[in-house]
Parts: C-alpha cells; sequence; structure tokens
C-alpha cells in the first residue's frame, strides 16, 4: 500500500509556505518600520527574533523526518539512541525480534514485533516511517539485508541507518578485522546498489570509532582499575578516535533532522564522527590527574598481538576481535583516526562539537 510521502504528510508545499511567508514577512517588516523606532528595547528585539517568521532559513532547516523505527532498541547503544530521539521530537516505533522481551524505553510511541528474515513481515511494521535506525549486533548484521529491502519497498522510508557504528568498515576490506565484519560491509554494498535505483530511499553510514564510556566498563580499551595498570601498545601516541554512548545517539539524531531537508549533508554518505581522538598516554596521564596517583604501564607490541589474533581466527575463534581492534587503533602509524577539523568529517558535516575525554573516565574512575 503507497504511503503519502514525508514532505506531503507534515509540512505544506513548499510554494504555498513561501508565498505565507513572504506576506509574514511583509506584515512583520512593516510591524519593525513601525515599531522600532517607538519601542527600541532589548526584549522587544528578542521576541522578534524568537518568532518564527524571521529568517527563511528556519523552514528549510525543519525535519522532514518524524516516524522513526528502530531495529534493536533496547541493547546498550540502541538505548541511547531512543532516547535521544524521543528527547528530540521524532515519534519512535521500536522494532523487536518476534518473542523477544526487551524492555522498551519510555517515551516509545510503539513496539511492533517482526520477523527479521521476512521482508513482508518488517514491510508491515514499517508502514508510516519515514526513516530506519538498525542497532542491530554485529553478529546479526547479516539479518539487516530483509531489512533494507523492507525500508526500499515502501514510499516512505527516506534514510536508512545500518548498524555500522564502531570502526569505519569501508577501511577494513582485506584485513583481518575486516574478515570479521564482512556481513557489515556487505550491508553496506547492498545500500549503496539499491541506492542508486531507488531515489526514495538514502543511507547514512555513520562510524565512531571505539565506544569510549562503554569500553571503560568492559575492559576494552586496556584499562585495569583494580591494578591500576594501563595496556599500552607500542608507543602509545597513536591518536585513534572513541565516542561515548549519547554522542553517538546525538549523531544519529543530528543525521534524521538533516534528512530530506536542504541541510542533508550525510545522504548516501559513509561518515566518521568521534567525540575526541586520544592517544594511550593521555589517557593515563588523565588517569594519573583523576586519581592523584600513578599508574603502570604494561607494554604490548602490536605486531605480535596481530599474529597471536590471526593464528586464532584461522581456527575460527572470533573471540579476537577486541585484539584485533586494539591493533586497529593503537598500532604506531595506524593513522585511523578522523580529522574532526576537515570540512569532510562526520563532525563537520553535523556540528557536533569534540569533546573532553575526562568527564567518562571521572565518572568511571568513581565507581570503582
Ligand atoms: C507515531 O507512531 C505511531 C506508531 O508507529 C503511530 O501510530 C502514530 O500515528 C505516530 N504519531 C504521529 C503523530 O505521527
Ligand atoms: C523504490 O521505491 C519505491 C517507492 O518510491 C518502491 O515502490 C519500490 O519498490 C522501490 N524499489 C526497489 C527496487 O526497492
Amino acid at each position: 500500500m503507497a504511503q503519502p510521502g514525508p514532505r506531503a504528510q507534515h509540512r505544506p508545499p513548499q510554494s504555498l509556505s513561501s508565498t505565507l511567508q513572504l506576506a509574514l514577512l511583509a506584515v512583520v517588516g512593516l510591524a519593525v518600520v513601525v515599531a522600532v523606532p517607538l519601542f527600541l528595547t532589548s526584549s522587544t528585539l528578542a521576541w522578534f527574533e524568537s518568532t518564527p517568521f524571521f529568517g527563511t532559513h528556519t523552514s528549510h532547516s525543519m525535519s522532514s523526518i518524524k516516524n522513526v523505527a528502530v531495529a534493536g532498541g533496547t541493547g546498550a547503544l540502541g538505548t541511547p539512541i531512543v532516547e535521544d530521539l524521543i528527547k528530540s521530537g521524532f515519534n519512535v516505533t521500536l522494532l523487536t525480534r518476534e518473542g523477544s522481551t526487551s524492555k522498551a524505553p519510555a517515551g516509545v510511541a510503539a513496539v511492533k514485533a517482526v520477523d527479521y528474515k521476512s521482508v513482508e513481515s518488517i514491510k508491515a511494521a514499517l508502514a508510516g516511517q519515514h526513516a530506519v535506525v538498525s542497532v542491530l549486533g554485529s553478529l546479526a548484521a547479516g539479518e539487516q539485508t530483509p531489512l533494507v529491502d523492507a525500508a526500499a519497498a515502501t514510499s516512505s522510508v527516506i534514510r536508512f541507518i545500518p548498524s555500522e557504528f564502531g570502526v569505519n568498515t569501508r577501511k577494513t576490506p582485506g584485513t583481518a578485522i575486516g574478515g570479521i565484519l564482512g556481513a557489515k560491509t556487505g550491508l553496506v554494498d547492498h545500500l549503496t546498489a539499491i541506492t542508486k535505483t531507488n531515489k526514495t530511499l538514502k543511507w547514512t553510514g555513520i562510524s565512531n570509532g571505539h565506544f569510549f564510556d562503554w569500553g571503560l566498563v568492559y575492559g576494552s580499551l586496556g584499562i585495569d582499575a583494580k591494578s591500576k595498570t594501563v595496556t599500552v601498545y607500542d608507543s602509545g601516541n597513536e591518536k585513534f578516535g572513541a565516542s561515548n554512548l549519547p554522542y553517538v545517539a546525538r549523531a544519529v539524531t543530528k543525521v534524521l533532522q538533516q534528512a530530506g531537508t536542504a541541510d542533508d549533508k550525510t545522504a548516501n554518505k559513509y561518515i566518521e564522527i568521534a567525540g575526541f581522538t586520544p592517544t594511550q598516554n593521555e589517557i593515563k596521564a588523565a588517569l594519573e590527574k583523576i586519581s592523584g596517583t600513578e599508574w603502570a604501564t604494561a607494554k604490548a607490541k602490536t605486531a605480535d598481538v596481530q599474529k597471536d589474533a590471526e593464528a586464532k581466527l584461522a581456527q575460527g575463534d572470533y573471540s579476537v576481535f577486541g585484539a584485533l581492534l586494539s591493533v586497529w587503533q593503537f598500532a604506531d602509524g595506524a593513522g585511523h583516526a578522523p580529522d574532526l577539523s576537515s570540512p569532510e568529517s562526520g563532525n563537520q558535516l553535523l556540528g557536533l562539537e569534540p569533546e573532553s575525554i575526562e568527564p567518562a573516565l571521572s565518572a568511571w574512575w568513581s565507581k570503582q
């Protein structure tokens, strides 16, 4: 069944709204000419600036996306994404696996159980949705193909955000870590192909580097609170990209706020964002400052770690992902930290300010 497009549903046709705005501007302009000499106070100026008539750009930067379906929205990353979307005024529907007992975050408009293997089942659940955000886990990444096909088969979904997040999988093909991330790479290839012919649907891939706050809790940054030891790979001076989970959520919201507007800078693009690009030595120094004591260093050579991990991977041991990830980001000369000041960086395209590493470190340390 054809759904009316999001533009038609959520705002008047452009020509009508432009005419209205011109008329309103004329009225306001006249009022300014008459009133300003009489009441030129800061409060009246503030009122004019706060009116929706001021600045025609306001309507162009208004989002044309309202209804957002989130797949996998109850996990460690899915929850802050759903929360940020709701806080930002989106109408969020949660897609869940049939039989799932996960609890939906507060404020979700609807929870719809789907069969992730069935395009028909997902398509029915996507009726009236304007965007799909997939936060399905890495191992389930292959399951995203029917989700993409269902989104493309609707006429309402205009943006698909695949479950990329983490490392930039566009850079991994042909590497050991790329062998584990193959399903993700394949899905972005599929999106690229499908959106070449289907002009309604567009996609945005978001890579955010290491999940920093999560990594502190789950030990993936090589930081051990008990022994106050940091495992430092190679020199410890290589910059790497990392983001706290709420920061990743902010990026998702910003992509959807731009999508379908004149400000859309991420359509059919793979972007890299990062809250910060620290080195391991900078993290260690920050920990010492926060804790007020010295921390020990355990040295590791990425060449050895890589060799060992590849041998295990050849035996089908996928648990080496963490080791390969450490090499990917910490090895001297790896060069995988995004340049946050580049005009093409996701941070610049979305207007995301970098953060300091300290709040997340302090919050984590205070719980040890
Ligand atoms: C919000 O989403 C729900 C579930 O998809 C839908 O039933 C409802 O109509 C939506 N609300 C608005 C205002 O579009
Ligand atoms: C492309 O989008 C249209 C809606 O605009 C949809 O009906 C169609 O099935 C889509 N095509 C493909 C190949 O998915």
